[in-house]
């Protein structure tokens, strides 16, 4: 189903360190559901009045019962500095779902999972982690920071392990989140972060024969497959993130 561009309205947002914000906007389209690992374009400026492009953002936190959607995001330029502006009641345009997404419900039952992310990249494994729970499937999660660790209190009741890491040693295990991982332990492994992590988390599981899904957080202009800003090289050629990703599979984008 194409990606829906909706008027919405803030519900909430709340800062979780300087600069990684929690905001939370109405969703209210039964034709349009969206599931773990898919994005959504956000706005909240006119044309001629801000950046050109709307910033693509994963879902970090659907709740079809209270009709509103959440994101996980980190200021880092111009479009994320408005939208950490913004205050509940502010209007705000969402373009999506997009892209693929993690296909929970493909998983099976039994299966011994394991998901690993990277600051940022944590996002959209909150909602990935919700919906291996309604299906009885309780992942561990690993997750790396630069210093300062955020949102892993939601992590807690879905894992059954939650492991930090932090580059500086101030929280957790000291060092490199793929160092705490043993691939050997799980079945499938799902990962997203910046690119040298998901890399790592690839070498490691193919080490193991374990598979492993990455979900790419390239730069978008369009987000709907159309400018070829967004592409990623893979084995099987040229593929655009927003539309035929965002989640591949680590061999297709890593592999020899
Ligand atoms: Fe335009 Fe992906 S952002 S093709």
């Amino acid at each position: 189903m194409p990606a829906v561009c909706c008027d919405s309205v803030v519900l909430d947002q709340i800062a979780l360190t300087e600069s990684v914000r929690l905001l939370s906007a109405s969703w209210n389209d039964p034709e349009h559901l969206p599931h773990a690992g898919q994005f959504f374009m956000l706005r909240c400026w006119g044309m001629g009045e801000g950046p050109f492009l709307s910033r693509p953002i994963s879902l970090h936190y659907w709740d079809p019962g209270k009709k509103m959607v959440e994101f996980l995001y980190e200021i880092k330029g111009e479009g994320t500095r408005r939208l950490a502006q913004l205050e509940a009641g502010d209007a705000i345009q969402l373009t999506g779902p997009s892209g693929n997404g993690f296909d929970a419900q493909a998983i099976p039952q039994r299966a011994r999972l394991a998901l690993v992310g990277g600051g940022i990249g944590t996002a959209p494994l909150y909602q990935l982690a919700r919906e291996l729970n309604a299906r009885g499937i309780r992942p561990d999660g690993y997750f790396g920071f630069r210093d300062e660790p955020f949102a892993m209190e939601s992590f807690r009741g879905l894992c059954g392990v939650v492991r930090v890491a932090t580059d500086s040693g101030r929280f957790g295990f000291h060092g490199l989140v793929t160092e705490m991982l043993e691939p050997e332990n799980y079945d499938l492994i799902l990962t997203c972060g910046p690119v040298p992590m998901m890399r790592g988390v690839y070498s490691k599981c193919a080490a193991a024969g374990v598979r492993c899904l990455v979900s790419m957080e390239n730069k978008m202009a369009c987000g709907i497959g159309a400018c070829l800003g967004c592409t990623c090289h893979t084995k099987e050629g040229p593929r655009s993130v927003c539309k035929n990703g965002p989640v591949f599979e680590g061999s297709e984008v890593f592999g020899e």
